[in-house]
């Protein structure tokens, strides 16, 4: 029988650390409502003593919430420990995380103490939290750094005093794979009563090696890993969730699983960035816009013959559609053809070919080209204008103003314009935008990325519209954001009229 490796979920305690992504308590339930779709075993909902707000979205969190063990985060300190307590009454299941520092750095220029005054420290606050509840987790900060002779009577002493769980976190993302899961096996084997605990991975990114050292603690032993939503967290963040389960439902031969259900995962990763206001980058592993993406011939033909060839995952199994065949300059024959299937054309080898001369010039030109594109050099619409473009915009802006935006479009050739407010400027000329064009969108993703870092810099915006159940994408680049938003917005649109 396979061990369960049980998933305890810090988004909304290490994750909302990160400058700009603090959520209020509304926001926060209904993250951790998703969570609980997603079938994770553990929220820590966050560090009550540290703000009120804190402890108020802990208290909410352990009424919203029935399934998930709710975990409030404390230091080894009483008053921590009996204002976490009181966070926690409503919960239906409840743990305590409470710890301390344990390497040299962390003893010495942090603590201002020594090895057993620390051994003492941990103990004390485990035994304290036990009064309080019957779970009580224990982190032994920075234990990537710390040696491992030490760490294993720290763990052994707080085992001793009470505690369930025992997290060995890599604070400062250091280790390296092979190390990490050394300093597991070494607890596993040398610490006295270690089978009365749930050894625990808590990895930072720092080097880029969280989802690895995670995975080398479970193959060492440890049954509880600790990760966020899109690897969100301080600094380089933590262990994306969805590597780690990915990682462990793709290797069918590890003697592990997890209760994740991985259709959630990606409705989830978005929820979590939206609320976040943090970006996904594209290329990020399972959830990234570009994760089921192909833009390269060879890979492409590959997909078309056949998904697993460049396929490790099918991206159905975390809830995300379908894989995209991206036309660019390194697109071959076959995406083309395929593209153009899709598009309702049958064309003969001979055509084929001349098509695809004319496509390589479009796309040394041009970086993506789209369905009308094709249209264009199918020579059907050639020389048609999209059916929507922006003619002109002009915004009222800054601070004690009310936003408010004019757009003129041109619709098949008429030109309509309207005026409305809204929060800022980009929402004023989208409200605007969808005054005039009087359909019922609803926008699922609105992305703006810097290229460089300059104050002149161009941004990229990404526009994801629904509409009657249909997915559209709309992408414009331009120097003033708020009028490529608006354009990446028409573009969207200008594929559903
Ligand atoms: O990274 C860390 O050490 C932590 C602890 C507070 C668990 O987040
Ligand atoms: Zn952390």
């Amino acid at each position: 029988m396979d061990d369960k490796i049980f998933v305890f979920d810090t988004t909304l305690r290490d994750g909302e650390q990160v400058p700009g992504c603090q959520l209020n308590t509304v926001e926060k339930i209904e993250v951790a409502k998703a969570l609980e779709q997603l079938g994770v075993d553990i929220i820590e909902a966050g560090f009550p003593v540290s703000s009120p707000g804190d402890f108020q979205s802990v208290q909410e969190i352990s009424k919203a919430v029935s399934n998930p063990v709710i975990c409030g985060l404390t230091r080894a300190v009483e008053k921590d420990i009996e204002v976490a307590a009181q966070a926690l009454e409503y919960a239906k299941r409840k743990r305590i995380h409470t710890g301390i520092g344990t390497s040299p750095y962390h003893i010495k220029f942090k603590l201002n103490s020594t090895p057993e005054q620390i051994i003492e420290r941990a103990v004390a606050a485990v035994k304290y939290a036990k009064k309080f509840v019957e779970d009580v987790e224990f982190y032994a900060e920075d234990a990537g750094r710390t040696d491992n002779e030490y760490l294993a009577r720290v763990v052994e002493a707080v085992i001793a005093a009470g505690a369930t769980v025992v997290n060995i976190p890599d604070t400062t993302g250091y280790c390296l794979p092979a190390e990490f899961g050394a300093k597991i096996k070494f607890l596993k084997e040398n610490v006295k009563g270690v089978h009365k605990a749930i050894l625990s991975t808590h990895c930072h990114n720092d080097l880029g090696m969280a989802t690895a050292n995670s995975i080398e603690g479970i193959l060492n032993g440890a049954r509880q890993v600790e990760v966020t939503l899109n690897g969100i967290g301080e600094r380089a963040g933590n262990t994306s969730l969805e590597e780690v389960v990915m990682a462990i439902r793709s290797h069918k031969d590890l003697p592990v699983y997890t209760d994740i259900k991985a259709k959630n995962i990606y409705k989830t990763s978005r929820l979590v960035s939206s609320l976040m206001r943090m970006p996904v980058q594209p290329n990020k592993a399972i959830v990234g816009r570009n994760a089921f993406a192909h833009s390269s011939g060879i890979h492409q033909d590959g997909v078309l013959k056949n998904r697993e060839n460049y396929e490790i995952i099918d991206p159905k199994e975390v809830g995300i559609k379908e894989s995209s065949i991206e036309l660019t300059a390194r697109s071959g024959r076959a995406a083309l053809k395929h593209r153009v299937q899709l598009l309702g054309y049958k064309l003969s080898k001979k055509e084929l070919d001349d098509l695809y001369g004319r496509f390589l010039e479009l796309a040394d030109k041009k970086k993506d080209i789209k369905d009308d594109d094709l249209e264009a050099l199918l020579g059907n619409v050639s020389k048609k204008e999209k059916a929507v473009s922006l003619d002109l915009l002009q915004v009222v802006c800054g601070k004690s103003v009310v936003p408010m935006a004019t757009v003129t479009l041109k619709i098949n050739g008429e030109e309509q314009s309207a005026t409305a407010s809204g929060n800022g400027p980009i929402d004023a000329a989208f409200s605007a935008v969808k005054q005039i064009v009087k359909r019922k969108i609803l926008l699922e993703e609105f992305l703006i990325q810097a290229i460089t870092r300059g104050s002149d810099d161009m941004g990229k915006v990404h526009v994801q519209i629904e509409n009657r159940g249909k997915m559209y994408y709309g992408f414009s680049a331009s120097t003033d954001i708020i009028t490529g938003a608006v354009e990446a917005l028409v573009d969207a649109i200008s594929k559903i009229l």
